[in-house]
């Protein structure tokens, strides 16, 4: 499906359905990168609740009437939001759709005052060089030769581009 058909709108005036559509996504979508994070649907369901409280950003993306993507940001600091979580559904993934969440989360965060939009990202099953390693003394001897051996979405970030 063509990417720009799909509109990204707030998730609390979305319904009760998208909320568990959302939830969904979580349990689906992070079974390669974090099987661990979310173990059961009441673990889903509350990290989407969560997402809903007033200083949180949460959007989704709609296709014929269901979520196929979700994006959140959380206030940090004191112009800086973490983004929390992204997530677009496989059938719906390598279409542009998740460069289009961040840049509707970077829009939001602007908005609100916020200059950075950051992101972390663990590696719990092995999809790169740096997994299962000592990291330390020199962390950033390990980040240096950093290589993506199973498409672990880090690789993704940097096709992310802020706009105007
Ligand atoms: C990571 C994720 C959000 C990317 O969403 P997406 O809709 O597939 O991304 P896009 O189609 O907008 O991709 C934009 C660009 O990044 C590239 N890309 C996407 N995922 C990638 C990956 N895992 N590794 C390398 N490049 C990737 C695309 O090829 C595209 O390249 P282009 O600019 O040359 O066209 C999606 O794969 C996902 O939900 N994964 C499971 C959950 C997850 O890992 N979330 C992120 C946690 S940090």
């Amino acid at each position: 499906m063509e990417s720009s058909t799909i509109a990204i709108q707030d998730l609390h005036s979305s319904g009760e359905n998208a909320i568990q559509q959302a939830a969904q996504l979580l349990l689906d979508e992070f079974q390669v990168l974090a099987p661990d994070a979310w173990q059961t649907w009441d673990d889903a369901l509350k990290e989407v609740q969560a997402s809903l409280q007033p200083d949180r950003i949460s959007r989704v993306a709609i296709a014929h009437g269901r979520v196929v993507g979700w994006s959140g940001g959380i206030h940090q600091y004191s112009h800086a939001w973490e983004l929390h979580p992204l997530v677009v559904k496989a059938s719906h993934q390598r279409q542009g759709l998740g460069r289009r969440l961040v840049a509707d989360l970077e829009a939001q965060v602007s908005d609100r005052g916020g200059l950075t939009l950051y992101v972390g990202s663990d590696d719990e099953t092995g999809l790169t060089s740096l997994a299962q390693q000592d990291l330390y003394p020199n962390p950033l001897e390990h980040l240096a030769t950093l290589q993506n051996l199973h498409s672990h979405p880090y690789t993704f970030y940097p096709h992310c581009r802020i706009q105007g």
